[in-house]
């Protein structure tokens, strides 16, 4: 997997799939999943403090046999983060569970929380601040935002000093979300994709089947080829150890541009993303 790595705005290499622990239960659920994880061979795990499962996930990579400084760990900072001190203790905090003294990467996990939708300017600046500092104390390898659209990120590189290496959006070819992979493209900004199997639902539709059939391949596998022939990074989440190690066999076929485009015709056949300016959290 190591050589399979896109690269950040700041040289940082990033594995190209990511293995997803959101709605990934906290303690034996997370801690089996991750162990499997390691042992199929991903080197990037992605969670967040309100995935609950820091705890579980940090164990996880402390009882493997990998060294922790060939795993790319990504953690989030909540909605209920609304300042620079909180930012600061939210950072404490998810490095304490996960029992690691840096994180490969570091998110502001959504622009636009409901507690703060009068000001999410000011708090996005000032999280983004602690964020900064604790990158340039070396806590980090990395930061970036998640579910952020174009006017939440111009308003944030209004203030920034450092720019986010890597937005995390949810996007399938159920949902492209193209004008906002067309900005984090201009700026430089790798786009990881959580929930590309449409958090499951897109691999019950009928086109997807069929284009597996020909492959000799899986549903998931195509929804994740699809993505990372886009050029994003895809974050597969599953607790079941056959589908764990399913989901990172996709380095030895490709789709042909057939197949892309009867895939870039699926829009809105699946689940689609939620608006992160009229969440209720
Ligand atoms: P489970 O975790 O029970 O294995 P997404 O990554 O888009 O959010 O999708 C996650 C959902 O898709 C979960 O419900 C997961 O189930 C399911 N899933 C993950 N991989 C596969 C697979 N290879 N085949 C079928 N379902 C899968």
């Amino acid at each position: 997997m190591q050589n399979k790595a896109y690269k950040l705005n700041n040289g940082i290499e990033i594995p190209k799939i990511g293995f997803g622990t959101w709605q990934t239960p906290d303690g034996d659920v997370a801690y089996q999943a991750v162990r499997k994880a390691l042992e199929a061979g991903y080197r990037h795990i992605d969670t967040a403090a309100i995935y609950g499962n820091e705890e579980s996930v940090g164990q996880a990579i402390r009882d493997s046999q990998v060294d922790r400084r060939e795993i790319f760990l990504t953690s989030k900072a909540w909605n209920d983060i609304h300042t620079f001190e909180d930012a600061k203790a939210a950072i404490a905090e998810s490095l304490h569970k996960l029992k690691t003294d840096y994180l490969d990467l570091y998110l502001i996990h959504w622009p636009n929380p409901a507690s703060v939708r009068e000001n999410w300017q000011t708090r996005n600046a000032q999280v983004w601040r602690a964020i900064e500092e604790a990158y340039e104390a070396g806590q980090f390898k990395a930061i970036g935002v998640s579910n952020f659209h174009p006017h939440h990120l111009d308003a944030l590189l209004e203030t920034a000093k450092i720019k986010p290496q890597v937005n995390q959006i949810y996007l399938s070819p159920s949902d492209q979300q193209e004008g906002l992979v067309r900005y984090n493209e201009k700026h430089g900004i790798v786009t990881e994709a959580y929930s590309p199997l449409g958090t499951g639902s897109l691999l019950e539709v009928d086109e997807v089947k069929d284009i597996a059939k020909k492959y000799g391949k899986s549903p998931a596998q195509v929804a994740i080829r699809w993505s990372l022939q886009k050029g994003f990074l895809p974050l597969p989440k599953s607790v079941t150890p056959a589908r764990i190690f399913d989901n990172i066999q996709v380095f030895d076929f490709e789709l042909s541009q057939d197949d892309m485009a009867a895939l870039d015709r699926l829009k809105g056949t699946a689940k689609g993303a939620t608006n992160p300016d009229a969440t209720q959290f």
